[in-house]
C-alpha cells in the first residue's frame, strides 16, 4: 500500500472514456486535438465505497445530546438516530429526496470522489427502500461520477416489526432482496451486524439470500463492540468489511487470509466523540488490504471530504501518505469490486482524475478540512466543480 508511482512532469493520454498512455511528459505521443495544461498533482478519481447519502434533515439534536454525554440507546430512546432519520425519509415525496441528495453527492464530487457508493436503510419498509435506490439510480443518470448503489434494507429493525425481529429478517430475505435484484435496483447488499441491531446470524441468513439473488455482499461490521462480522465477513467472501473499530484479533487474521477489504471510517469515530479506532496497522501488518471512505450519514459522519478522511487516516489510524493514496483509490475500488478498472492512472482504467492545486502530493492528507481539490474528470469529460 506504500508503494505508489509518482512521475513529474507527467502526461496522460485519454481516449474516449479510458486511458490510453501515462508517461513521463517528453516521451508522450503525439497527441490529438484537446491539450489540458495541469498544474498541481493529479491523482486517480477517488473513490468513496461507503456513504449513506440518501437521507432528509440533519440529525442536530443527535450531535448536541452526544456531545452532553447522553448515550446512544438513550439518544434512540429520545427519538434521534437512525429510526428518526428513517421516519424523515418515509414522508419524503421521491422528488425532494432526490433533490437533497443531488446537492449532497455534488459535494462528495466538489472533493474528489468520482465514483460513490451509495447505500438505502433509512426506509426499512419494501417502498421506502425502493425509493431510495430509485433516487440513487435517477441521479447516476444525471451526475458525472458513478454511483454504485447498496440495498441496506437490514440497517436497524423497524418499529412495526420490533416484537418480531425475526420477520424482519424474514421480510427482507424473501420480498425485499428478491425485489431489489428483479429491479436492477442494487449491486451490493449491506448488514448492520452490531450487538442489539443484527446478529451475526442474521446477518448470515440475509447476505446468502442476497448472494443467491446476484448481489454482492458487503458488512457493517464490529463498529462499536465485535461480534465475529470481520469473520463472517471473510466467510461470506464479502467485498468487504467496514468499520472495524472493535474487530478481534482472530476478525484481522480473517481478513489478512481472505480478498475482504477492510473499509476504515475514521471520521465516524472522531463526530462520535470516541478515543478509539479501528487497528489500521494491525490490519495491514497482517496482510489484509485496507480502505477509506467517508461513511458520509447524517448520524455518525456529515463529511463530505474524502482529502479530510485522509488526513485523519494519517493523523488518527497511523497511516503513511502514501497508504492513504492506495486507500482512497484502488483499494476503494476493490471494495466495490471495481479494481481492475478504477483507481489507477493507468492504459484501459476508466479516465477518472482529480486536480490537488499543492506542490507536494501528501498534501492532499495534509490541508486538514481545505478544499484542495481543484478539478475533477470523470470518463475523460470535465466536471463543473
Ligand atoms: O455507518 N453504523 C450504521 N450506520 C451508520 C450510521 C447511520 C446513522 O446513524 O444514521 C454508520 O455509522
Ligand atoms: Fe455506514
Amino acid at each position: 500500500m506504500a508503494d505508489l508511482e509518482v512521475l513529474r512532469d507527467a502526461a496522460v493520454l485519454i481516449e474516449g472514456s479510458r486511458f490510453s498512455w501515462v508517461g513521463p511528459r517528453s516521451d508522450a505521443p503525439k497527441a490529438g486535438a484537446n491539450v489540458v495544461e495541469v498544474s498541481g498533482v493529479l491523482f486517480p478519481g477517488f473513490v468513496d465505497c461507503h456513504t449513506h447519502a440518501v437521507f432528509g434533515a440533519p440529525r442536530l439534536d443527535d450531535q448536541e445530546r452526544r456531545a452532553l454525554g447522553v448515550d446512544y440507546k438513550a439518544i434512540a430512546a429520545a427519538g434521534g438516530g437512525i429510526l428518526q432519520s428513517v421516519r424523515d425519509v418515509r414522508s419524503r415525496p421521491e422528488d425532494e429526496l432526490e433533490a437533497l441528495t443531488r446537492s449532497r453527492l455534488s459535494g462528495l464530487i466538489a472533493h474528489g470522489a468520482t465514483t460513490i457508493e451509495v447505500k438505502s436503510g433509512y426506509g426499512l419498509e419494501l417502498e421506502s427502500e425502493l425509493k431510495q435506490l430509485r433516487v440513487i439510480r435517477r441521479l447516476a443518470d444525471a451526475l458525472p461520477a458513478t454511483l454504485i448503489p447498496t440495498f441496506l434494507g437490514a440497517h436497524e429493525v423497524p418499529p412495526e416489526y420490533r416484537g418480531n425481529r425475526a420477520a424482519y429478517v424474514q421480510l427482507v430475505c424473501e420480498v425485499m432482496i428478491p425485489t431489489v435484484a428483479r429491479e436492477g435496483l442494487a449491486r451490493c447488499c449491506d448488514v448492520f451486524c452490531e450487538p442489539g441491531v443484527f446478529s451475526a446470524s442474521e446477518s448470515r441468513q440475509i447476505l446468502t439470500a442476497a448472494s443467491r439473488h446476484g448481489l454482492a455482499v458487503k458488512l457493517h461490521a464490529d463498529e462499536l463492540e465485535g461480534s465475529g462480522g470481520a469473520e463472517l465477513a471473510a466467510e461470506l467472501g464479502a467485498l468487504s468489511a467496514d468499520h472495524l473499530a472493535a474487530v478481534s484479533d482472530a476478525g484481522i487474521k480473517a481478513l489478512a487470509a481472505s480478498a475482504t477489504v477492510a473499509v476504515l471510517l475514521p471520521a465516524t469515530m472522531i463526530f462520535l466523540g470516541k478515543r478509539t479506532q479501528a487497528p489500521a496497522r494491525r490490519l495491514i501488518e497482517a496482510g489484509a488490504a485496507v480502505a477509506l471512505a467517508t461513511d458520509y450519514n447524517p448520524g455518525t459522519s456529515p463529511t463530505t471530504s474524502l482529502p479530510l478522511v485522509m488526513a485523519l487516516g494519517v493523523s488518527q489510524l497511523g497511516l503513511r501518505h502514501a497508504e492513504v493514496v492506495t486507500a482512497v483509490t484502488i483499494n476503494a475500488a476493490a471494495a466495490l469490486g471495481l479494481a481492475t478498472d478504477r483507481g489507477q492512472i493507468a492504459a484501459g482504467c476508466v479516465a477518472d482524475l482529480v486536480v490537488a492545486a499543492v506542490d507536494d502530493w501528501r498534501e492532499v492528507a495534509y490541508w486538514m478540512g481545505a478544499d484542495v481539490v481543484s478539478a475533477v474528470w470523470t470518463a475523460g469529460s470535465a466536471c463543473p466543480v
